[in-house]
């Protein structure tokens, strides 16, 4: 079974009380949200495989240890994952970006796909699917079952908040992939909304409403 990694670093648990704030604009809204990023993105990447390499200083030789291995691919799901792109590629420029375009129906809360564009080497390089809200996890599923159709075999899925259900959903469905979190909540409210959660994400992010 995949594990759930809560990241509960001071800075992630105080910037995402401020996330959470009705009160917090949308320009400091979007900044937080790229802070907390960065800082998942440490944890996220802290198994990353290290190989031996030799640097010359100024003044000898240094063995170090350098990244190895498959490279990392970002899968924001549209939209409300894009607030979160930034932050990681401080961390890991080099990684490419794949997008999902997944909304979530009012009335069923199924995901609706609507937009796919993906690297072309998607399935060789060691993916982190990005969302805030890990709700009802219909979207997370979609976008976890859409890359494995693809060909992709190695992924972890990253959010701020999850709900217990989302949680339990993306375990049934794909038990092998590790969850990363800032925060897992209390529940799923009749409109599939998390509570106490943070609201609409994506409408928080871009001022939408
Ligand atoms: C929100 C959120 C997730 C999804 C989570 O997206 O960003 O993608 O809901 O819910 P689930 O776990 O029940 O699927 P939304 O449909 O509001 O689209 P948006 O990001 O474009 O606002
Ligand atoms: N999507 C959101 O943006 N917020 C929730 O609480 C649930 C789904």
């Amino acid at each position: 079974m995949g594990k759930v990694f809560i990241c509960d670093h001071p800075l992630i648990q105080h910037k995402l009380a401020y996330i959470r704030d009705e009160k917090t604009i949308t320009k400091d809204f979007r900044e937080l949200v790229d802070e907390v990023a960065t800082l998942m993105a440490y944890e996220i990447t802290r198994d990353i495989p290290l190989t031996d390499a030799q640097v010359t200083t100024p003044v000898t030789t240094a063995n170090c240890r350098m990244i190895s291995g498959r490279m990392l691919g970002l899968i924001p799901i549209l939209r409300a994952g894009l607030g979160m792109v930034d932050g990681i590629l401080k961390l890991v420029p080099a990684a490419k970006v794949g997008h999902i375009g997944l909304y979530r129906d009012p009335e069923t809360l199924q995901p609706v796909e609507y937009y796919v564009k993906l690297p072309t080497d998607v399935q060789e390089r060691e993916l982190i699917v990005i969302d805030p809200m890990l709700a009802t996890g219909g979207s997370a599923n979609a976008a976890i079952e859409l890359l494995k159709r693809r060909g992709c075999s190695s992924m972890k899925l990253m959010c701020l908040i999850a709900a217990p259900e989302g949680i339990k959903a993306v375990q049934n469905a794909h038990p092998e992939i590790d969850i990363y979190v800032a925060a897992i909540d209390d529940f799923l409210n009749d409109h599939g909304y998390i509570v106490p959660g943070l609201g609409d994400a994506g409408d928080r992010l871009f001022g939408t409403k």
